[in-house]
């Protein structure tokens, strides 16, 4: 097995966590919220039963791994082999495309055009499934880096063409639970999909390392429980239980959430509105957006120039397949998104005046 390098991943390593950023634009979660923190709950059951009542599906189809990043590798290992085809939309976060790619899959993207609101491009998808015979499909809702939310009547589409042609849809809802009103979970619109996601990014607890992945399929969930026994077996014991009090406390974690994007995402609304050059297409919700800078500009560049110069960073669209883009997070709160916003215009003057 020729386990790939994640570029992003060594870049966020490498500079994202740097003392030296005062402004860091670059994360796609809220501000990390200490475990012992959440309240206790008055009577105990496990995190399994709470996720189940949280979204209303039944306890037996959760399988509790180490992160939406652990349901990303169950999910494929589990439901790829070598040769395989994965149809993976692109722009995307890297692991969703390098993962299928390590375990031997024959990767083809699909496009979520920018120009299309970050919509799927169907008569792509259609010819590509009629060409190609994916034995998966991987896509992310919200979308990262867009922040889109795929529409109803898609995943209602995508659920008929997956049983059509006889392929299963895997959906990263990391982001998902941003939403406004109940949370969601698409797995319970068809036994086609699949779907991971965890408590990083809502709710502030990348550190527990706890994420799920949830289908209605029986068989496919025996084979990501097999999966799962090759590598994890079972889940932390102080991870679950930290993660049963952040469900149970899961509404209120949320509104925190949705009140910092309330107040922080205006603010880069504005700056698109003011930028000449720039535009977006506003995200559904959650904690980033994903500009698209002035044409000719590289968003590498940028952001190099911010870090060196600045004390600012976001993350450049090269790392997402998109090198004319930013996606700029919110989740450090306005005063910190108002600066770092003021940086980023002054170090594209910069850098447009120097390529002149
Ligand atoms: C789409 C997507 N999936 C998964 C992850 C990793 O999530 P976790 O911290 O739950 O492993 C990220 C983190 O950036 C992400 O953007």
């Amino acid at each position: 097995m020729d386990f790939q390098p994640m570029a992003y991943l060594d870049w966020v390593r490498e500079h994202a966590l740097s003392p030296r950023i005062r402004f860091n634009l670059a994360a796609s979660a809220v501000p990390e919220r200490d475990p012992s923190s959440l309240p206790p709950v008055s009577s105990p059951s496990s995190a399994t039963a709470r996720l189940a009542a949280y979204y209303n599906m039944p306890e037996e189809m959760f399988l509790t791994v180490g992160g939406t990043s652990s349901a990303i590798y169950v999910i494929c290992a589990a439901l790829l082999s070598p040769g395989d085809v994965a149809i993976v939309e692109t722009p995307t976060y890297e692991p969703l495309r390098a993962v299928p790619e390590s375990l031997g899959a024959r990767v083809i993207r699909v496009p979520r055009p920018h120009e299309s609101a970050y919509s799927l491009d169907w008569d792509r998808l259609e010819a590509l499934v009629a060409r190609d015979r994916p034995r998966l499909v991987v896509l992310s809702d919200y979308h990262n880096p867009s922040g889109v939310g795929l529409a109803s009547e898609d995943l209602v589409r995508l659920a008929r063409l997956a049983h059509a042609a006889d392929f299963r849809v895997f959906l990263d809802t990391v982001y998902l639970d941003f939403c406004d009103g109940p949370v969601r979970c698409p797995a319970r619109l068809s036994p086609r999909f699949i779907v991971g996601s965890s408590l990083t990014k809502v709710y502030g607890l990348g550190s527990l390392r706890f994420g799920w992945v949830v289908t209605m399929d029986r068989a496919v969930g025996l084979r990501l429980r097999r999966a799962h026994d090759h590598m994890m077996v079972v889940h932390a014991r102080p991870s679950e239980e930290a993660a049963e009090r952040a469900l149970a406390a899961g509404e209120d974690l949320r509104a925190e959430a949705w009140a910092l994007a309330r107040e922080a995402m205006p603010i880069v609304a504005r700056w698109v509105d003011e930028t000449p050059g720039i535009d977006w297409v506003p995200p559904a919700a959650g904690v980033f957006a994903f500009p698209r800078l002035p044409r000719g500009t590289d968003a590498r560049a940028l952001v190099d120039l911010l870090e060196e110069r600045y004390e600012t960073l976001a993350a450049p669209g090269n790392f997402f397949d998109a090198p004319g883009y930013l996606r700029i997070g919110v989740g450090r709160g306005a005063e910190v998104v108002r600066e770092g916003l003021a940086r980023i215009s002054e170090a594209l003057a910069r850098l447009v005046g120097s390529n002149r």
